[in-house]
């Protein structure tokens, strides 16, 4: 009688490592050294959503790109602040192309500036559905203040303090207070 139990025990002690070992096989970080600590950048091809976390001795940040939602999420931790925003794929790098960047930030010998950036404006608002952007913003985000971040182009004006983002030294993500909305 106690046989089938058994047996579905066995086979679920079989069946679980191996989904876990296949989750895990769908995720690859790459880290990169860089002045004063380093980058670590977190791919799962599973959910579509790529990390990239700075940690130096000047604080720390980690920005999240959930390329199935199409959303953006910037934790900055000094600032205990969260930024929130739409993914521009025009400007982003594609999914595919995040390994090769990771590749060539670690070859390179000496700092280089950024080859893009992208400017957002903050705003200051209570995400209430912040579950909605997903499970990994939600936790990196959650107690945090959140803002909610729109790109800009052109000449800005009303512009305050900014806060500049070097990721894997290709792109650039500039945060800046918005004087009109402080
Ligand atoms: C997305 O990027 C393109 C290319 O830079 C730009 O023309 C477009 O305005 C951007 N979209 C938004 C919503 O900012």
């Amino acid at each position: 009688m106690k046989l089938p139990i058994l047996t579905a025990v066995l086979l679920g002690l079989v069946l679980t490592p191996a989904l876990g070992e296949n989750t895990q096989k769908m995720e690859v970080s790459k880290k990169v050294s860089i002045a004063g600590g380093y980058q670590l950048m977190t791919i799962n091809k599973y959910w579509l959503v790529a990390s990239i976390e700075q940690r130096t001795h000047q604080g720390s940040w980690k920005t999240l790109w959930n390329y199935d939602t199409g959303f953006m999420a910037t934790r900055v931790l000094p600032e205990k602040a969260c930024y929130i925003s739409i993914m521009n794929r025009t400007e982003m790098p594609s999914f595919d192309a995040l390994p090769q960047l990771a590749a060539e930030s670690r070859n390179q010998n000496r700092p280089r500036p950024p080859a893009k950036e992208i400017l957002f404006t903050l705003i200051k608002r209570n995400v209430r559905d912040l579950e909605s952007y997903g499970p990994d913003t939600f936790s990196m985000c959650r107690g945090l203040t959140t803002y909610v971040a729109y790109e800009v182009h052109g000449p800005q004006f009303s512009l305050g303090s900014c806060i500049r983002l070097d990721v894997l030294q290709y792109l650039a993500l500039t945060y800046c207070h918005d004087n009109n909305y402080a």
